[in-house]
């Protein structure tokens, strides 16, 4: 099995989009929430955007050990040598450079010629290199980057130091096959590609962030730059429990898998939303609320004979012991006894079907029913307010 190496933006791609920025301390407390996590790379932020990046950066490597620590830099010297002087602490670092190749960005927003963004490129990664040996160099707006071009610059960040090459979908715009066909002709197509850490990093634009991902996997990639709770710019980077569930749970069809420990996905993501304020919709995958819960009839009545029928993870491995059946207005009698016999309610067989209609009667006009409240429907004498 490949393995695939995370790569965690969230304090960096995540912290800068909106409703999700923290405080030096937060920041340092989440990278110990990664590192229990175990994921490989954690990018801490981009040093040059002020001074208080760059200390949270400096403090997030003294209290980190093991995760490699990186630094966003644009390709220039004061954006690297802030990236630099950010690492210093770290055990284990890396110098992220990046610049765009797609033409409205040279056009546009660099206002470089391609030429001048491969002398850019050689005169930066080389620079980089001279200070630090671990160079990750992304693409900006890869994805709607001419390909001979992209190939040309790959090239030449190779030859200047770039030891990892990340090719992002930095406006959330390709579609899978598209993707899996860039990384494969740029495999092909850069002729000292050999023994350089290929890396994917897609936006969700068009929800399509985790299939790019993954699509980036089956076509050679060994680096997921990814979230928790895909927390990041417009609609999000690509959500790191999905990609390292989809691995775990189909590593039958991608033959890969990941360093994550997986029981500290739901506590990480918990500790996300607490720290930010910015929740999780309810049927996000693996970590919204009902990502495990069943409310139908048919669903609670097959789960209860086989979890499999209807469950594909085995919500155990992520640590999830609570009942998974939801009580509503969808479910079945057979759902509505267990839950009263569990709650220590004494049941009589031949009041099944009063009891049934008691509960329906109640979820017509309220949206849900908690334990309490079948207590009390339940319990002679008490009368419910309506
Ligand atoms: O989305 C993007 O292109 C980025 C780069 C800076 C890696 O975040
Ligand atoms: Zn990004």
């Amino acid at each position: 099995m490949r393995n695939i190496k995370i790569f965690d933006t969230t304090l960096r791609d995540g912290e800068q989009s909106p409703g999700c920025s923290m405080t030096l301390e937060e920041k340092v407390e989440y990278a110990k929430v990664l590192e229990k996590l175990n994921v490989d790379i954690i990018e801490a932020g981009f040093a040059a955007s002020s001074d208080k990046d760059l200390c949270a950066i400096q403090e997030i490597s003294k209290n980190v050990e093991y995760p490699i620590i990186t630094s966003l830099a644009r390709c220039n010297k004061n954006d690297i040598d802030k990236a630099y002087e950010s690492l210093k602490y770290a055990k284990k670092k890396r110098i992220h450079v990046f610049i765009a190749t797609s033409e409205i960005h040279m056009r546009d927003k660099l206002h470089m010629s391609r030429e001048e963004v491969l002398v850019k490129v050689r005169q930066m990664v080389s620079y980089a290199k001279s200070l630090c040996d671990d160079i990750e160099f992304s693409l900006e707006d890869a994805t709607r980057s001419d390909k001979e071009f992209m190939a040309q610059v790959i090239g030449v960040a190779i030859e200047s130091g770039a030891n990892v090459v990340n090719i992002p979908d930095t406006v959330g715009y390709i579609t899978p096959m598209e993707y899996k066909d860039i990384i494969t002709y740029i495999r092909s197509h850069v002729p000292n590609i050999d023994g350089v850490e290929l890396s994917a990093h897609c936006h969700n634009d068009l929800g399509m962030a985790v299939s790019n991902t993954l699509s980036g996997i089956e076509a050679g990639i060994s680096q997921v730059e990814c979230t928790v709770n895909g927390i990041g710019e417009r609609a999000g980077n690509a959500a790191l429990e999905e990609i390292v569930m989809a691995l775990k749970i189909r590593g039958d069809y991608y033959d890969a898998d990941t360093n994550i420990n997986v029981s500290e996905i739901i506590p990480a993501s918990k500790k996300l939303v607490d720290i930010t304020g910015s929740v999780v919709q309810n049927n996000k995958p693996i970590v919204g609320g009902n990502a495990f819960k069943h409310e139908a009839g048919i669903h609670q009545h097959g789960v209860k004979q086989n979890k499999a029928t209807y469950e594909i993870i085995d919500s155990n491995m992520l640590g999830i012991e609570e009942d998974n059946m939801v009580i509503g207005i969808h479910s079945g009698h057979h759902a509505i006894i267990d839950k009263m016999k569990s709650l220590g309610i004494r049941v009589d067989d031949s009041k099944i079907d009063e009891y049934v209609s008691t509960v329906k009667e109640y979820l017509a006009e309220h949206k849900s029913i908690d334990d309490d409240t079948f207590r009390i429907l339940f319990t002679p004498k008490v009368k419910i307010k309506k």
